[in-house]
């Protein structure tokens, strides 16, 4: 005979777990109430700099950076990878602050770019375009838009090659070669997006080739990625495993690591692939459990660069971390989501301190300093850069909008 206690006990387990549930999830997205005070102010802040940056600008001209030391700005054309940059970071600070005079800029330097949708020159219409016009289309949905990143998508899938699995980021001299980066990974969403729009799912297709390919071929067993593959186009075999920015082909460029971890948390939010959530957590392990990871977590510019303790840190490799530590949290549980939504606290914290966020009327107008473009070339060495100021911002608008 059945107890008649049983079904009183089962309820009182579902409820319980329920509530377990209920208050894991809380605690997962506990808001620091000071670090959402701080935040408010970085969007005040960002938004003056972003008005000072702007009257600095020649009209078709993007911004590149800022030398402190000679007080002199540099200025880019619409090709350049970060050009979506600018647009996207005024977009999100229109988004919170509603100062429209953000809105009508970011309008008018689409108007420049817009171009660069027909440019099959380069991979980096992920950024160039999806920053920009993506967020300008979320915000303001229009037809043009919707032109303009349809276009974009077909440009970098014309780089796609079947062989390789992979879209080509770089061109090169020799016809066998087929270079791929791991930033590359940040290109996908404006495919994702473009199934999403259109309903054709050959972008999608072509984005998850493109990801399980990097997946296979990328990583180290530690699972740091190398930085640049080069594929033999003829066979598809991997041809050689080197870097362009790290500080040597074997060691961990923070930013490459940045871009893996955002690039497969963005992966897992379209497609529900397990693989893809495990690989951006086995990034995530790489980069908090590495002994050269400072304690304010805002890394060297490579885990494995020689001059550490002394070595550079890369503003824009955190800012990157903390937008997508926001993001993985969303999808794990536990410890391991509690660690992520903290790192990415400590992250905006440091960066939203005057170490590495400018004084009012400094820095050439951009929000950030101290990041590292590329070192061995020696170029945006320890400088403002765009895609810093983005990423922050964007980290600061995923923080503020966790729901409670
Ligand atoms: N190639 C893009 C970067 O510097 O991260």
């Amino acid at each position: 005979m059945r107890s008649p206690l049983i079904l009183p006990v089962l309820l009182f387990s579902v409820m319980t777990v329920s509530v377990a549930c209920q208050a894991q999830k809380k605690a997962n997205t506990v808001k620091s109430k000071p670090l959402l005070q701080t935040i408010a102010a970085n969007f005040e802040d960002g938004a003056k700099q972003y008005k000072a940056l702007k009257a600095t600008l020649p009209p078709d001209r993007f911004p590149k950076t800022f030398y402190p030391q000679t007080g002199k700005s540099e200025t880019s054309g619409s090709g350049w990878w970060c050009s979506g940059f600018y647009p996207g970071t005024l977009l999100y600070l229109y988004e919170q602050t509603g100062d429209t005079v953000l809105y009508n800029e970011a309008e008018r330097i689409l108007g420049v770019l817009q171009k660069e949708q027909y440019n099959k020159t380069t991979h980096d219409l992920g950024f160039m375009m999806f920053c920009s016009f993506g967020n300008a289309n979320r915000i303001q949905p229009k037809a043009a838009y919707n032109e303009i990143l349809l276009n974009s998508a077909k440009s970098l899938c014309s780089r796609f090659n079947e062989k390789t699995g992979c879209i080509k980021s770089w061109d090169s001299k020799d016809p066998s070669d087929f270079l791929v980066i791991i930033d590359n990974m940040m290109n996908l969403e404006l495919l994702f997006e473009t199934t999403k729009a259109t309903g054709d799912s050959s972008y999608y297709k072509i984005a998850v080739t493109h990801a399980n390919t990097t997946l296979q071929n990328h990583f180290r067993a530690d699972n740091s990625s190398y930085h640049v593959l080069n594929y033999d186009v003829n066979t598809g075999a991997v041809k050689q495993k080197k870097t362009a920015q790290g500080a040597a082909d074997a060691s961990a460029w923070a930013r490459g690591q940045a871009w893996g971890l955002y690039g497969y948390t963005v992966c897992y939010r379209y497609t529900k692939d397990a693989r893809y959530l495990q690989q951006a957590e086995k990034i995530a392990r790489f980069i908090l459990s590495h002994p050269n990871l400072p304690a304010d977590k805002i890394p060297y510019w490579d885990f494995n660069a020689p001059e550490i303790p002394n070595a550079l840190r890369d503003a824009s490799a955190a800012a990157i971390m903390a937008a997508a530590f926001i993001e993985l949290n969303q999808y794990t549980k536990g410890a391991a989501a509690r660690e992520y939504l903290q790192v990415a606290e400590t992250i905006i914290k440091h960066l939203s301190g005057p170490e590495y966020k400018a004084a009012a009327g400094t820095n050439g107008g951009f929000i950030l300093k101290h990041g590292v473009g590329h070192k061995p070339a020696g170029t945006e060495v320890d400088v403002p850069l765009t895609y810093g100021d983005y990423y922050f911002i964007e980290a600061c608008k995923r923080y503020k909008e966790l729901s409670k």
